[in-house]
């Protein structure tokens, strides 16, 4: 991927932590979702008093997509850290790589986590949740 795309991801990702709504965990994610037709879409984490209603900052974003008719994907940029301090990387939960392999080619759909502009790690789907199951499954 092109290294100023990639910095742009970070930086609307990093950006999207402002908007968790993060009262119980105090863990604030933001992600940046590439789609095909090269539009961003971003999410942040959105938790809930009853605990599973809770939204990754991930599925926000893809699911503000999907709704807007955008289902092809290229990559995701996911940063996140307690009070939205970067001390490590925030890896993609298992309900949200399901939620990635809906969507996305294994092979190709970049998984890119940052702790700054500087410092990312990207790896595939199929890296990140090999032998998944998906709509293949079920044609
Ligand atoms: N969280 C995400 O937003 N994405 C992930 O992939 C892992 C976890 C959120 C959910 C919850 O608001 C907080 O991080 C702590 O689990």
């Amino acid at each position: 991927m092109d290294k100023k795309r990639i910095e742009e991801m970070i930086d609307l990702a990093i950006r999207q932590m402002d908007f968790s709504y993060v009262p119980y965990s105090h863990f604030r994610v933001g992600a940046a979702l590439l789609a095909k037709n090269g539009k961003l879409y971003t999410g942040c984490n959105i938790e809930n008093a009853a605990f599973t209603p809770t939204n990754c900052a991930e599925r926000t974003a893809f699911f503000k997509a999907v709704s807007e008719g955008v289902k092809e994907f290229d990559a995701i940029c996911v940063v996140g850290g307690k009070d939205g301090f970067l001390t490590g990387y925030a890896y993609p939960c298992g309900v949200c790589r399901q939620v990635m392999m809906e969507f996305c080619d294994p092979d190709t759909f970049q998984i890119i986590v940052a702790k700054s502009k500087d410092e990312y790690k990207i790896y595939t789907l199929k890296e990140a949740f090999p032998e998944g199951f998906g709509p293949a499954d079920l044609a």
